[in-house]
C-alpha cells in the first residue's frame, strides 16, 4: 500500500467575516507547530469573501497551511450571475476545493452531473477537488448506503481519468453525522471508507485506489479524532463545527499525540 499523506480540512461553511478569518487563521498558527505540518496537510476552507485575505496572511507570515474554497461553478466564465470560477479561485492560489457538499447537494440542488462538471473544471484549473459523498439516514437503516455512495462516485467521477482520481480527495460523509454531533463509529466510517476505495479499485484500479485520500467527515472532534484517523482507509478529516475554534481544529490536526 502506498503512503498517503493525512490531509485534514477545516469547513468554515458561512461563518466568519475576514476579521474573523484572519484571527482564527494566526490564532491557529500559533497552535499548530513544524512537527505538526511535517505530519500532516493541512487545510482551511473559509467563505468566498475571506479568501484573499486568508490568502495574504498565510503568504505574508508564511503559514503553511494549504487555502480551500467550499465551492466552485463549472463553466470559466461567462453570465453566471453570483457564481464564482475555478480560474478565479486558482488564481488566489486555492489549493483544494471541495465539491458536492451535502449541504450543496440537499439545500441547492446539486446533482452528481453538476458535481462531476465541478470536479472537471477544478482538475482542469490545477487544484484538487474534495469530492463529498455520503447516505441519508433513511438509506443507512434501509441498508442503502454501500449503493448510494457507490453511485455517487460512479456519477461524480464520470470520465475522469485514473491518474486524476489518484490525485484527488474523496470525503465519504453520512449525512446524519453532520452537524448533529452524532459521529459514525469507527468501525462503520473505516467500513465505508473501505467501500469508497474498493469501488474506486473496480473502476479506476489499483494505482488510483491505492493512492486517492479518503476523509472521513461528520462530527470529527479532538475526542474523536485519533480513533477516526488511525483507520487503515481514513486518510484525513473533513471538519465543520470544530474548525472554527483554533484549539479544537489544532487538537484534531495533532491527533497522532492523543491517548487512543
Ligand atoms: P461537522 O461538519 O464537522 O460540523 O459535522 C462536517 C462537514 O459538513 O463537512
Amino acid at each position: 500500500m502506498s503512503e498517503r499523506r493525512p490531509l485534514i480540512s477545516g469547513n468554515w461553511k458561512m461563518n466568519l467575516n475576514h476579521f474573523e478569518a484572519l484571527r482564527l487563521v494566526q490564532e491557529l498558527s500559533y497552535e499548530i507547530s513544524r512537527d505538526d505540518v511535517d505530519a500532516v496537510d493541512i487545510s482551511v476552507h473559509p467563505p468566498f469573501t475571506d479568501i484573499r485575505t486568508v490568502q495574504t496572511t498565510l503568504e505574508t507570515d508564511r503559514i503553511p497551511f494549504f487555502l480551500g474554497a467550499q465551492n466552485c461553478h463549472h463553466e470559466s466564465s461567462g453570465a453566471f450571475t453570483g457564481e464564482v470560477a475555478p480560474s478565479m479561485l486558482a488564481k488566489l492560489n486555492v489549493a483544494y476545493v471541495i465539491v458536492g457538499h451535502s449541504e450543496r447537494r440537499e439545500l441547492f440542488g446539486e446533482t452528481d452531473e453538476i458535481v462531476n462538471a465541478k470536479v472537471k473544471a477544478v482538475l482542469g484549473a490545477e487544484m484538487t477537488p474534495i469530492l463529498c459523498v455520503g447516505e441519508t439516514l433513511e438509506e443507512r437503516e434501509a441498508g442503502e448506503a454501500e449503493s448510494k455512495v457507490e453511485t455517487q462516485i460512479r456519477g461524480s467521477l464520470a470520465r475522469v481519468k485514473a491518474e486524476d482520481v489518484a490525485s484527488l480527495v474523496i470525503a465519504y460523509e453520512p449525512i446524519w453525522a453532520i452537524g448533529t454531533g452524532r459521529t459514525a463509529s469507527a468501525e462503520d466510517a473505516q467500513a465505508m471508507c473501505a467501500t469508497v476505495r474498493a469501488v474506486v479499485r473496480d473502476k479506476w484500479g489499483d494505482t488510483a485506489a491505492d493512492e486517492v485520500r479518503i476523509q472521513y467527515g461528520g462530527s470529527v472532534k479532538p475526542v474523536n479524532a485519533a480513533e477516526l484517523m488511525t483507520q487503515p482507509d481514513i486518510d484525513g478529516a473533513l471538519v465543520g463545527g470544530a474548525s472554527l475554534e483554533a484549539a479544537s481544529f489544532a487538537r484534531i490536526v495533532q491527533y497522532r499525540l492523543h491517548d487512543l
